[in-house]
C-alpha cells in the first residue's frame, strides 16, 4: 500500500464507533518469524452511532483469512487497515494474520526483547497485532490462548489453564485494546501476595531474566504498599486474583499498565543497593505505584478518546505523588517536582512544542506523552483540590468511579463530578485543559493604615495556534510574616479569577513580608521587584518549605544572572545564606541537599530569556562552575563537616532518611571536590559500598577532570550489568566539558557495548548529550551534527524514541543567531530525509515553526 500523507486527528472530529466489541477471543502461534495470530471477536451495531461502515485498524498485518459468521470474506485492505460489507446485525468476525516479531524494532505491537515476547499497546501498537478497532471507546472483555515453546506465557487477567507449550486466560473487565499484554520468554518468578480489605487472595509476580531475581524484592514491596495506600486513601481495591509484573530490557517508555499485566523498562522495577542510587529506588517506588493506581485511573475508567490522555495520566501522576509524598517527605517531594516540572513541562510550554493539557489535534499519539499532559495534567488536579478542599475532592472521586466505572471517559465527565458535589461552575478552571502556555503572574504591594494589599495580574503568552489567552483560575497561597519572622497570616488560598485583581489583609501592625505561591500552588511563574535582604529572609523564616527552599533558588538564580549578564562576583548574600542553611542541623538532610543544589543550566537559559536576554550557554556554564568554585571556599570546613557526620552507618535501606544522608554527604562531597582534587572522591569511590555513593564519586572526579582510571574500574566492574553499564554511558557524556561534549559522545557510539536499538542505551548517551547544554549548544555546531546524524540512524529502527529525542533542540530560538543557523540546517537535514516517519516529521517540523 502507498503511504498517504500523514493525517492530522481533531479532538472535535469524534464520532462514537460504529460497532461495538463484546467478546474477543485471540490465540497466538508464536514464532519469531511467522507469528500466527487468529481473531474471533463479536461484534454488534453500536445503537448511540449512524455510521455502518465497518472497519478495522491494521498496520504491517499480512492477512491470511478472514470470515464474517464463518463465511470467508475478502475485505478491502485500505490505508491504516480494512473495510468489509458486514450483516446489519451482531455478527462474528474471525481473522488469521501473520507477524514477524523478531523484525519488530520499533517495539510497538508484538516485539522481541533478549529472546522473550513481549507487547506495547498503547497508544495504537494493537493494529499491529490484529485488525482490531483500535481506540479506547470499544472496551470488550478478551480470552487468549498463547502456543509456544516457552516456559512462561502471560496475558492479561486471570489463568485459566495451561499445559505443555500452552496457556490460556481470561479478563473479565471489559477492556480497550491498548490494555491487551503478552508475554512468553524465560522468565523467573519473584513471587508474593496480598489480601484485600475485603479478603481476595491476590497472588502477585515479578518476572524477570535468570539472574535478576535478586533485584526484585524492592519492587515487590512497593507494590505492596501501593495496594494498601490505595485501599486507605481511595477505597480502591484490587480485582484479579493475580497481579503479574513483567521487566523487560528494550522498552521506549517506563512502563505500562496493562490490565493485571504490567509490562516495565527494567530499569524501572530491578533493584538493588550496590547497582542502583536512591534516586532509581525512589523512581522504582513511584513508577510501581502509577502504573498498579492506573488499574483504576485509566483500566476500570478509561479515555475515550486519546485527546483525553490527561484523564488518566494527569490523575494517575498526582496519586503517585501524594503516594510519595505519603511514603517520604511531602517538601522533598513537591520540590523534587517543582523543578521537574520547571526543568521539562514549563520548558515545553514555552517553545514551539507548547500544546494544551488537553491537546485539540495530533498527527502521532505518542508525540503527546509529554510532561505538559503527565505533569501539567497533574498540577492541575492539584489545584482543583486545593480550591474544593479535602472532604470534597474525596466525595468527587467516590463519584466518579461509581458513575463512570466501565466507562471511556472525557475531561468534562471528571470536571461534571466536581461541579455536582461542589455546585461550583468549573467552566473557568476548564481553562486549563484548553490553553497551553505558562501563566505569569505579577504581584505588587502596598501597605497603609495596617492594610496590606497584593495586587496580582495574569499573563499569559501565546503559543503556537492560540495568540489571545483568557484569564484562569489560579490559587495563590499566601502567609504573611512580621518583621521579626514570625507568621503574622498563615497561609490562605486566594482565589484568582480576573486579569487583575487585589486581596486585601487588614490589621497588621507592621508591613508584612509575602510569602507567596506556597507549596507551588499554580504552575505559574511569579514575578515580583524585591531584593536579596527579603529573599535571605524568607530563607530564614518562611515555615512554608517549598517557597523556604525557592527563597534560596531565587538568590542562587539572580546571583548567576548578574554573573552571567553583568560579570559580577558570586553574590555575598547567597553564600552566607546557602551555608547557614547548610549547617542548620536541625533542618531535614535531605532539604538541606535539595538547598545546596544550584539551579540547571537549561534553568539559567530559560530565565535568561524569560528576562529578554540571548543566553550564552557556554558564559552560563563558566558562572556556574565559578559559582561552585565559590561556594567550595566559602564552605571548606563545612563541608568536611558534613560530609564525616552523615555517612551512614546502618546497614543499606533506600527510605527517605538515609536517602537524605546521603544526599547530603554527597553535596558535601561535591565541595570538597572542588578543592582537593578529586582525593577525597576517589577515597569514596575506592570504598563505596552502595550505587549513590560509587556514582556520585565518580561524577565528581570526571569533574575534576580526575576520572579516567574510575572510569576503567566501573566499566571493568559493571560490563556484565547493563542498566549500569548505561549510567556508565551517561557520566561520561553528561560531565563532558563543553568542547569535548561532542567527541566524547561520539567515541561512546562507537563503543562495542553501544546499541542504538536498546532504548535506555541510545537515551543514556545521546540524550546524555542533549542534558549536556554546554556541549550540546557548543558554538561548533558538533552537538547538533552529532544528534542529527543519529536522528537520522535511528529513525527507521524506532520512530517513537527518535522522536521523543528531538526535543533536545525544541529550546533552539533562544539562542543567537549563529546557533539559530546550525540548528536551522540540522533540522532541515532530518527533515529531508527520505521515508522519514510520521513522528519524527510531526516533531521536527513543530519544532521547526
Ligand atoms: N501509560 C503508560 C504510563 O503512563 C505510558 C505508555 C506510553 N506509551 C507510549 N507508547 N506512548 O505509565
Ligand atoms: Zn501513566
Amino acid at each position: 500500500m502507498e503511504d498517504a500523507a500523514p493525517q492530522t486527528i481533531h479532538l472535535s472530529d469524534y464520532t462514537p464507533p460504529a460497532y461495538l466489541v463484546d467478546k474477543v477471543e485471540l490465540t497466538f502461534r508464536l514464532d519469531p518469524e511467522r507469528t500466527r495470530v487468529l481473531s474471533r471477536i463479536a461484534f454488534r451495531p453500536n445503537p448511540e452511532s449512524r455510521e455502518r461502515e465497518f472497519f478495522l485498524h491494521g498496520e504491517g498485518l499480512e492477512l491470511i483469512s478472514s470470515r464474517i459468521d464463518g463465511a470467508e470474506v475478502t475485505p478491502d485492505l485500505v490505508e491504516g487497515g480494512l473495510t468489509c460489507e458486514v450483516p446489519d446485525a451482531p455478527f462474528t468476525w474471525e481473522a488469521e494474520v501473520e507477524i514477524a516479531p523478531v523484525r519488530n524494532t520499533a517495539l510497538e505491537g508484538l516485539y522481541m526483547s533478549s529472546g522473550m515476547y513481549c507487547t506495547q499497546c498503547e497508544a495504537e501498537g494493537f493494529r499491529k497485532i490484529t485488525y482490531y478497532p483500535d481506540r479506547p471507546d470499544v472496551m470488550a472483555v478478551f480470552s487468549v490462548r498463547i502456543e509456544g515453546d516457552m516456559p512462561v506465557l502471560l496475558s492479561n487477567g486471570n489463568p485459566v489453564s495451561s499445559g505443555d507449550g500452552f496457556a490460556e486466560w481470561h479478563d473479565p473487565w471489559p477492556k480497550p485494546a491498548y490494555l491487551f499484554a503478552l508475554v512468553a520468554g524465560d522468565l523467573v518468578d519473584h513471587p508474593g501476595h496480598f489480601t484485600t480489605r475485603s479478603g481476595r487472595e491476590v497472588a502477585l509476580n515479578i518476572w524477570v531474566r535468570p539472574g535478576d531475581e535478586d533485584k526484585c524484592a524492592f519492587a515487590m514491596e512497593a507494590l505492596k504498599k501501593s495496594m494498601t495506600w490505595d485501599e486507605d486513601v481511595y477505597g480502591r481495591e484490587y480485582d484479579l486474583d493475580i497481579f503479574n509484573i513483567v521487566a523487560v530490557d528494550d522498552f521506549n517508555m517506563g512502563a505500562m499498565e496493562n490490565k493485571g499485566l504490567n509490562i516495565f523498562n527494567s530499569s524501572c522495577v530491578l533493584a538493588s543497593p550496590e547497582t542502583s542510587t536512591d534516586a532509581n529506588f525512589e523512581r522504582i517506588e513511584a513508577i510501581i505505584a502509577h502504573e498498579y493506581f492506573h488499574n483504576w485511573t485509566g483500566n476500570r475508567i478509561t479515555c475515550r478518546d486519546w485527546f483525553q490522555l490527561c484523564l488518566k495520566e494527569g490523575l494517575t501522576v498526582y496519586r503517585d505523588s501524594q503516594f510519595t509524598a505519603d511514603m517520604r517527605s511531602a517538601p522533598v517531594k513537591r520540590i523534587s517536582d517543582v523543578i521537574a516540572l520547571r526543568a521539562r513541562q514549563f520548558r515545553e510550554d514555552n517553545g514551539p512544542l507548547a500544546h494544551p493539557v488537553r491537546p485539540e489535534s495530533f498527527v502521532e499519539i505518542n508525540n503527546f506523552y509529554t510532561a505538559t499532559v503527565y505533569e501539567k495534567g497533574a498540577e492541575v488536579i492539584g489545584m482543583l483540590k486545593r480550591l474544593v478542599g479535602d472532604a470534597d475532592y474525596a466525595r468527587a472521586l467516590d463519584l466518579y468511579f461509581e458513575r463512570h466505572d466501565g466507562q471511556a471517559c472525557t475531561i468534562e465527565d471528571w470536571l461534571a463530578v466536581f461541579e455536582e458535589v461542589t455546585g461550583r461552575d468549573l467552566s473557568q478552571f476548564k481553562r486549563w485543559y484548553s490553553q497551553a502556555g505558562t501563566p505569569r503572574l505579577k504581584v505588587t504591594e502596598n501597605f497603609k493604615d495596617g492594610e496590606y494589599t497584593l495586587e496580582f495580574e495574569q499573563k499569559t503568552p501565546p503559543t503556537p495556534g492560540q495568540d489571545q489567552k483568557l484569564p484562569q483560575v489560579i490559587p495563590i497561597a499566601v502567609g504573611l510574616l512580621g518583621p521579626n519572622g514570625d507568621e503574622v497570616v498563615p497561609t490562605t488560598v486566594l482565589e484568582m479569577t480576573e486579569a487583575r485583581q487585589s486581596f486585601s489583609f487588614s490589621g497588621l501592625a507592621a508591613e508584612p513580608v509575602p510569602s507567596i505561591l506556597r507549596d507551588f500552588s499554580a504552575p505559574v511563574i511569579l514575578e515580583r521587584e524585591t531584593d536579596n535582604a527579603e529573599r535571605a529572609f524568607l530563607l530564614a523564616h518562611d515555615t512554608d518549605p517549598f517557597n523556604k527552599w525557592e527563597a534560596g533558588r531565587a538568590l542562587a538564580r539572580e546571583g548567576l544572572c548578574e554573573m552571567i549578564v553583568a560579570g559580577a562576583p558570586p553574590d555575598a548574600a547567597y553564600l552566607d545564606a546557602v551555608q547557614a542553611m547548610a549547617r542548620d542541623d536541625a533542618l531535614d538532610p535531605a532539604f538541606r541537599a535539595l538547598a545546596l543544589g544550584l539551579p540547571s543550566q537549561d534553568d539559567m537559559a530559560q530565565t535568561l530569556h524569560e528576562r529578554g536576554h540571548t543566553p550564552d550557554p557556554q558564559a552560563i556554564w563558566e558562572a556556574l562552575e565559578t559559582l561552585r568554585q565559590a561556594r567550595a571556599q566559602h564552605c571548606q570546613d563545612l563541608a568536611a563537616r558534613l560530609h564525616a557526620q552523615y555517612q551512614v552507618t546502618e546497614p543499606y535501606r533506600p527510605d527517605a532518611q538515609q536517602t537524605g544522608a546521603r544526599a547530603l554527604a554527597n553535596a558535601a562531597l561535591g565541595l570538597i571536590s572542588r578543592l582537593d582534587g578529586g582525593a577525597a572522591a576517589q577515597r569514596q569511590f575506592d570504598t563505596a559500598t552502595n550505587m549513590t555513593q560509587q556514582l556520585y564519586a565518580l561524577s565528581c572526579l570526571l569533574q575534576a577532570g580526575k576520572g579516567e582510571d574510575a572510569v576503567a574500574r566501573f566499566y571493568d566492574q559493571w560490563r556484565h550489568d547493563r542498566l549500569v553499564i548505561d549510567k556508565w554511558f551517561m557520566m561520561q557524556v553528561l560531565h563532558a566539558e563543553p568542547a569535548e561534549a561532542a567527541a566524547t559522545t561520539e567515541r561512546l557510539t562507537r563503543h562495542s557495548d553501544f546499541d542504538m536499538k536498546n532504548p535506555n542505551r541510545f537515551r543514556a548517551t545521546l540524550g546524555a548529550l542533549a542534558a549536556n547544554p554546554a556541549g550540546f549548544h557548543h558554538a561548533s555546531g558538533a552537538g547538533y551534527r552529532l544528534l542529527a546524524d543519529w536522528l537520522i540512524r535511528l529513525d527507521p529502527v524506532n520512530p517513537q524514541t527518535t522522536a521523543r529525542m528531538c526535543s533536545a533542540f525544541e529550546t533552539w530560538k533562544r539562542y543567537d543567531d549563529s546557533r539559530q543557523a546550525l540548528v536551522a540546517a540540522e533540522l532541515d537535514r532530518v527533515l529531508s530525509t527520505p521515508a522519514l516517519s510520521r513522528d519524527t516529521t510531526e516533531m521536527l517540523s513543530r519544532i521547526r515553526g
